[in-house]
């Protein structure tokens, strides 16, 4: 087990890698507790669940919105939750984002802790602070920046998630290495073949390095004005193949790899041999490189997507595999790169 601290202020916990739910209640402060989970979570792990009140959300994205919210409020009334009660977060990205919103907003603010149990969770949506709920389809447009007091990431639990989800934190993965982590693309590019059959020891390893990663950025950029922006890295392109195409988040974010690695050696940042070694391990770990979403609407897609700022978006531009930086670039500089490259 590895507890990496996350500092930032004068706020400071620790995400524990390698630690099992069954030792969920060591962490958890003698406070009235609350569990936050979704109905796939519940019935696989409710066993290993302190005895409290359980509140569980039908799996899926359509989960995360304000009706759930308000829900799950109700149901705190109900079982006298105060301000000093605690709730803990038990599953994907959908419930901790929902259990850090409810969290941060229920009788202005209690305090909460996650057990991560999804890939993508561990090494992306339980870290960093951010919790959204979506409006009307469109992403986390309700949210907080508000930091947990710990987190737990079992690696055991994420033996029972169906491939797709694997899938999707491996493209996070993929995207925290070529950041910022040189060392850990490597590791990924020699294990490409036998990265869906991992031992236990060798997926911790590669989560704490990914975990890592994103602490390190998001310590420097809370609230992401500058540094933090990075972790956007293939989500330009990524954000709009995922609306038109309708595909997994992480399938997109792999397409908007592949994207960003060739719009960066097209204008001049990334060398050749480092473009095709990105999008070779895309392909090998059987992500998808191209989707071919219709052009045009992805376009259209992007320039409603949050990250445009006028005729500029803020493009992470990769300079070398583990070297990234945010560059604006203008739109239609951006629009001529997608309308010359066949392959998209
Ligand atoms: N807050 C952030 O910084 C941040 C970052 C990235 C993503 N996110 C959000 O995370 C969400 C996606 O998270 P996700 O990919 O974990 O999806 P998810 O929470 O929907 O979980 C995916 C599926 O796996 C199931 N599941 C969860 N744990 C399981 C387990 N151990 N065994 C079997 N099944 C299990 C769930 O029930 C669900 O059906 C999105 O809403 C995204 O916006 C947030």
């Amino acid at each position: 087990m590895d507890s990496v601290r996350f500092k930032a202020g004068n706020k400071s916990y620790f995400i524990h890698i390698g630690e099992t739910i069954n030792n969920l209640i060591k962490y958890v402060p003698g406070k009235k507790l609350f569990i936050i989970t979704d109905n796939n979570v519940n019935s696989l792990y409710s066993r290993y669940f302190p005895k409290c009140p359980i509140y569980s959300v039908k799996p899926g994205e359509l989960s995360k919105n304000l009706i759930t919210v308000s829900a799950i409020y109700y149901w705190l009334l109900e079982n006298e939750a105060d301000r000093n009660s605690f709730i803990v977060g038990i599953g994907g990205g959908v419930v901790c984002d929902l259990t850090g919103f409810v969290a941060s907003t229920y009788m202005r603010g209690v305090k909460f802790g996650f057990v991560a149990s999804t890939l993508l969770a561990q090494v992306d949506a339980a870290i960093g602070g951010k919790n959204g709920v979506n409006i009307n389809g469109y992403k986390n447009i309700a949210g907080t920046i508000n930091q947990p007091e710990f987190v737990i990431c079992d690696p055991n639990m994420i033996k029972t998630i169906p491939k797709k989800e694997y899938l999707n934190g491996l493209a996070e993965i993929i995207k925290h290495s070529i950041i910022d982590d040189k060392e850990q693309f490597n590791i990924l590019e020699k294990k490409r073949f036998s990265i869906m059959s991992l031992e236990q020891k060798e997926l911790e390893q590669i989560i704490i390095r990914s975990v890592k990663t994103k602490v390190a950025i998001v310590e420097k950029d809370v609230f992401d004005s500058n540094e933090r922006q990075k972790l956007n890295l293939g989500h330009t392109w990524g954000h709009g193949v995922e609306k038109v195409a309708g595909i997994p988040h992480g399938h997109a974010v792999a397409a908007g790899l592949v994207f960003s690695a060739a719009a960066s050696a097209n204008f001049g940042h990334l060398k050749k041999e480092e473009k095709d070694r990105i999008i070779n391990l895309i392909k090998d770990i059987g992500l998808p490189v191209t989707t071919k979403a219709n052009k045009d609407e992805v376009l259209k897609a992007i320039i409603k997507d949050k990250k445009k700022s006028e005729n500029q978006i803020n493009f992470v531009m990769i300079n070398k595999i583990g070297d990234t930086a945010v560059k604006p670039i203008s739109f239609n500089e951006l629009k001529k790169f997608v309308l010359n490259e066949a392959e998209f």
